[in-house]
């Protein structure tokens, strides 16, 4: 069957990658799926309010003061996160996601220094040593169909201790949405709520962010220990 290609609608787009979570190696099927709306992305999430780059760019503002902090953007996609936390004067931030097309166009926004393209998992990525991070974020991909708990693992390797994560976790519900997706969700939440109880993160906090089609997300800021 022909992989699903993305239309001018962002919530079709994320029922349709919903969906595509259901199969195995959905990955590589929604990186693919990511390089076809990447044209497009900026433009349509405009048009759907998705306002979560500025929020999660001020929190970790708020958070990192050294502005030549080295940052990872974790999923920075076309960029958006990157050049919110360059307009607050961070100067070093890097970029991994799975689709190349939208790092193409990070890579045009000028805000990044480097730019990996590979999926966060359980995989290490490529390229990038022990904790050389001082902050991360990631925003407005952790959740179905996209990174789940089992990339914090990776997180907690390529960030120093003391370093600070920034990262949006989605609320959104579709109609009729199945059993399975409601579980993914808690299995982040309880993966998060079992790495402060373990003492491996301090949460800083915890706290309703503007998302996106008018919808809050949670906003986590944590520390690792
Ligand atoms: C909704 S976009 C968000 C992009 C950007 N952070 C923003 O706020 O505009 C989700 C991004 O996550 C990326 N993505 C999804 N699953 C991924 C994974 N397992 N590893 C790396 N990137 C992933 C997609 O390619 C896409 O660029």
């Amino acid at each position: 069957m022909a992989e699903p290609t993305p239309i001018r609608d962002t919530a079709e787009n994320v029922k349709v990658i919903y969906q595509m979570s259901a199969k195995t190696n959905f990955k590589e099927a929604v990186g693919q799926f990511y390089d076809k709306w990447a044209e497009h992305y900026d433009e349509d999430l405009e048009n759907s309010k998705y306002v979560a780059p500025v929020g999660g760019a001020e929190e970790l503002s708020k958070r990192v003061e050294d502005k030549n902090a080295l940052i990872i953007d974790c999923a920075a996609g076309t960029g958006q996160v990157g050049v919110e936390l360059a307009k607050r004067g961070f100067k070093n931030i890097d970029a991994v996601d799975l689709s190349q097309k939208s790092l193409d166009i990070s890579a045009s926004k000028g805000v990044y220094r480097k730019l990996f393209c590979d999926s966060l998992g359980k995989n290490k990525i490529k390229g990038v040593e022990d904790g050389c991070y001082d902050a991360l974020t990631c925003i407005g991909a952790i959740g179905v169909g996209h990174i789940a708990e089992d990339a914090f693992v990776e997180w907690n390797r390529i960030v120093k201790k003391g370093g600070i994560m920034v990262f949006s976790a989605s609320k959104i519900s579709f109609e009729n949405e199945p059993e399975r997706q409601k579980e993914i969700k808690n299995q982040i939440r309880a993966a998060i709520k079992d790495l402060v109880e373990q003492g491996q993160w301090e949460m800083l906090e915890h706290k309703d962010m503007d998302y996106l089609f008018g919808h809050q997300a949670d906003m986590f800021t944590v520390r690792r220990l």
